[in-house]
């Protein structure tokens, strides 16, 4: 079995600027050739020696495993640094951790996938499995907001999405700066529910972004009709082990590391400070 504690050094073989903040890294790993075995919405630690270890979750899809991808928004130190990185260079990864998106659940269903800004990491590995699967799911309408045009990610991707057979993609911004043309929606992420043809009675819903964002997402879906335990949240909280040692992660009994990050919504309303049901 392999030890969890291990950290397996990969190396950068390509950067892609999404945004001014936000670069997809492609690694593959030095020394290891089986590759990266994962189901979408799970995340690697990625350490830099003498600065760091944070949970990213894994943005490739599944079925190309001597690669996988990362994109990672600047934050602080080691995403700084990570920044600060190019081809070639090494990174420490472990990993995979936590346990994804229901994606055995979904077979031959339709689903509604909410994103908003960089919460659209853990759900591109799931589009593009769909992409590459088209005939094991059902329709898929993808539903992504950010604050202005130049802050979405995975924009050179849209037009594969959109040519994929009963896959739609909806996008919307809370601003558009002056002289940017935007010939989408303006507006809450909520408000793309509208455009929904999905029948929500056997549906499934898949989200992630700012907890308020997604707690205004529950409402929404509910009240058009999905049923509470076919929707699911990704949630993010700071991590240090990933592997439930250390009890960074916890929101009441639950670790967010290996229960999660992926939870029903059932699930997350059993949890203490109402996450995703309390709306101000
Ligand atoms: C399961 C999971 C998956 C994630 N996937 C991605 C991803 O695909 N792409 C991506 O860009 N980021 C992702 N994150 C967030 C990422 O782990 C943090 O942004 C990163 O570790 C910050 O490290 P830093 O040293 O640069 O920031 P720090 O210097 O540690 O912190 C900078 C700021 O970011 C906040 N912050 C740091 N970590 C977190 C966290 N885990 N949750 C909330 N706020 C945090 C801090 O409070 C602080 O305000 C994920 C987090 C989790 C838990
Ligand atoms: S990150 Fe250590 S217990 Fe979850």
């Amino acid at each position: 079995m392999k030890n969890p504690y291990i950290v397996e050094p990969a190396v950068i073989t390509g950067i892609r600027q999404e945004t001014a903040e936000t670069k997809t890294y492609t690694l593959e790993f030095i020394e290891q050739k089986r590759g990266l075995e994962f189901i979408p919405g799970q995340f690697n630690m990625i350490s830099l020696l003498g600065i760091g270890e944070g949970p990213f979750s894994i943005t490739s899809s599944p079925l190309q495993r001597n690669k996988f991808e990362h994109t990672i928004r600047l934050v602080g130190s080691l995403t700084k640094a990570l920044d600060r990185l190019s081809i070639g260079s090494t990174v420490g990864v472990r990993g995979p951790y936590g346990n994804g998106w229901p994606v055995d659940s979904v077979k031959n269903k339709d689903i509604v996938i909410v994103a908003g800004g960089v919460g659209l990491a853990p759900l591109r590995g799931l589009i593009n499995l769909v992409a590459e699967q088209r005939d094991d799911f059902g329709e898929i309408e993808i539903m992504y907001g950010s604050r202005k045009p130049d802050n979405l990610i995975f924009t050179s991707e849209y037009g594969n999405w959109r040519a994929v057979p009963n896959m739609r993609l909806f996008l919307t911004v809370d601003e558009v700066p002056k002289g940017i043309e935007w010939p989408y929606e303006q507006g809450v992420v909520t408000n793309l529910l509208g455009f929904s043809r999905i029948d929500p009675s056997n549906a499934f819903a898949f989200m992630c972004g700012p907890e308020i964002m997604m707690r205004f997402i529950a409402r929404s879906l509910i009240i058009r009709g999905f049923a509470e335990k076919n929707i699911f949240a990704s949630l993010e909280r700071r991590m240090e082990c990933g592997m439930a040692k250390c009890g960074r992660c916890m929101i009441g009994p639950k670790y967010v590391c290996i229960d999660g990050p992926v939870f029903s919504y059932p699930e997350v309303k059993a949890l203490p400070h109402n996450l995703l049901t309390a709306i101000s």
